[in-house]
């Protein structure tokens, strides 16, 4: 399965929409949340620069449990209202933190971690849970990435509907 993994390109967006298009291939055939989750967990680890843990959380009705992910081993519950991951499922709305230290309420599972970006995973009203990221250097995502992995968020909850 290694042969699709794309290489960093100079232009980000044409990276994005080289990951979105090896994440549809991934997942293509294949409803299964974890199992979509695992793949695209170390499709986008293994394609990203700097980063140090990129996986999911899941919704189970109360928290959010740690699902697939890449990186060093993670708290396992998240409450929604603690962390950034808790503010991107509470919220609906993607978390962009160039900083983790400046924000009180982070969670640091990774002590190496010092910039972050969660982007919530929502099919229809229900919410499913979040796609986290973590990079060892300050202020590691831009805009193109958050829409970058919101894409890729969006390829995950339409393969399980
Ligand atoms: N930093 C997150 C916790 C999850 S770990 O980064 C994997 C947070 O503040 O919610």
């Amino acid at each position: 399965m290694s042969s699709d993994v794309p290489t960093i390109s100079a232009d980000p967006a044409e990276q994005y929409a080289d990951l979105a298009d090896a994440a549809r291939a991934l997942v293509a055939g294949e409803s299964d949340l974890v199992a979509n989750a695992a793949n695209l967990s170390a499709l986008v680890y293994h394609a990203l620069l700097q980063v140090n843990w990129v996986g999911f959380y899941f919704f189970d009705g109360t928290e959010l449990v740690v699902g697939p992910f890449q990186g060093q081993p993670a708290c396992v519950r998240i409450p929604l209202d603690r962390g950034v991951c808790g503010a991107a499922a509470r919220t609906r709305a993607t978390q962009r933190v160039a900083d983790v230290h400046a924000v009180p309420d982070h969670i640091a599972c990774d002590a190496a971690s010092r910039s972050e970006v969660v982007v919530p995973l929502v099919r229809g009203d229900e919410l499913i849970g979040v796609f986290d990221l973590d990079s060892p250097v300050t202020d590691r995502f831009s805009e193109i990435d958050q829409h970058g992995l919101e894409s890729i968020g969006q390829i995950l909850v339409e393969s399980i509907s």
